[in-house]
């Protein structure tokens, strides 16, 4: 119990106060009291503890100075002490009221300064993700044969031998399978199989020409596994788009025209096409397409000087296979020979953006390092 506490406990005449000053002097010590309490009082749970505890009805402060010293004092000093007790239920009533302003309006700035938004400020920056050059690609591609009438159709990654090598004329012992080999599945017993993954994207011409009759004209974009050994040229992973376009009267001309059409819409005009034999079983004849060397511009040479390293001086560059379809094909999907003709052809996306773009190691492909994707946004 403090000093004060204990006064309050007595009455004037026991306190030995006997005087109006002494009555002031009394009352001083209670008000610096109570203006220490005050300002201790920071929050609504010390400001209301601060309240009981000096105009609490039964037992406050003021309370007790009426009941202690006020009523029972000597009728001379009633005056003074009536007087005094005025001024300080006055200022305790001021003071606590401002108190709870403060404390409240405080209490708000702390809320609205967490609510606030601060439109100076930079904000969070999630940056965004761009397609991948190969989807970049693609895209590029799908959008060239678009623009002639194709469409896209897609195939599953996994496959059965039939669709990825028998229906497209390959038969079990052929020598071309060597160059295929590929990842075969483990299948849990019981599952039919044998199952693949596939080589190229071809089967889906058996795939599509199975489901739809003639006029045929569409790409596949997709996937395609070999077991390659990775190196700058090499993954057991890549991308081809095949394509392939069947009706009634499709000509060697209009082939050779759609591939011309679409190297230059990807290459620019200014590259020049050429095809050479070649050899594929679903394809008769069968040729390979190559472009003027992009980089030395058919000329051999290169532009410091010397051969062209990348076409080693021929001035061509081989971009991808292709042909008329093999009649025995249309055999394996019931398309009449006699009546249908057509052309496909299977693009190596990974090749074409190296050789459009200049890159030199298909790894960058699937390394995924931003430095590198970064400058293909
Ligand atoms: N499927 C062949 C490969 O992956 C590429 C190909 C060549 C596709 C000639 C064709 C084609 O459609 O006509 O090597």
């Amino acid at each position: 119990m403090s000093t004060s506490d204990s006064k309050l406990a007595q009455t004037l005449a026991t306190l030995g106060v006997a005087s109006a000053e002494q009555v002031h002097a009394l009352f001083a010590e209670l008000r610096t009291r109570f203006d220490d309490d005050v300002n201790r009082a920071v929050d609504e749970n010390s400001w209301k503890a601060l309240r009981d505890a000096w105009q609490g009805r039964k037992s406050g402060v003021l309370t007790l100075v009426t009941d202690q010293w006020l009523r029972p004092a000597a009728p001379e000093l009633k005056r003074a002490v009536g007087a005094s007790l005025n001024e300080l239920r006055a200022h305790v009533d001021v003071q606590i009221e401002a108190r709870r302003a403060t404390i409240e309006a405080g209490a708000e700035t702390a809320a609205s300064a967490k609510d606030r938004i601060d439109l100076s400020l930079p904000g969070v920056i999630r940056p965004l993700g761009t397609h991948h050059l190969i989807r970049q690609v693609f895209q590029e591609i799908e959008d060239i044969f678009f623009s002639i009438g194709f469409s896209v159709v897609e195939g599953p990654e996994i496959e059965t031998p039939y669709y990825n090598f028998e229906a497209l004329n390959i038969p079990e012992h052929h020598p071309v399978r060597d160059d295929m080999d590929t990842f075969y599945l483990e299948l849990p017993p019981g599952v039919p199989g044998p199952l693949l993954l596939r080589t190229h994207t071809s089967p889906v011409q058996i795939h599509t020409m199975e489901k739809r009759q003639p006029p045929v004209r569409v790409i596949v974009p997709g996937k395609v596994y070999r077991r390659d050994n990775p190196d700058a040229t090499h993954s057991f992973m890549f991308h081809q788009i095949e394509g392939l376009a069947v009706d009634s009267d499709i000509t060697f001309c209009d082939f050779t025209g759609t591939i011309d059409y679409f190297v230059k819409q990807f290459f620019g005009e200014g590259v020049k096409t050429r095809f050479r034999p070649s050899y594929f079983p679903f394809t008769e004849p069968s040729v390979e397409f190559d472009a003027s060397c992009v980089f030395c511009g058919g000329s051999g040479t290169a532009k410091t000087g010397g051969t062209c390293g990348k076409c080693k001086g021929s001035g061509w560059i081989e971009l991808f296979g292709a042909g008329m379809v093999d009649p025995a094909v249309y055999g394996f999907v019931n398309y009449d020979p006699k009546k249908v003709s057509g052309f496909a052809f299977g693009i190596g996306i990974d090749r074409l953006a190296m050789l459009k773009y200049g890159i030199d190691d298909i790894q960058v492909f699937f390394q995924n390092d931003v430095r590198f994707l970064r400058q293909f946004p």
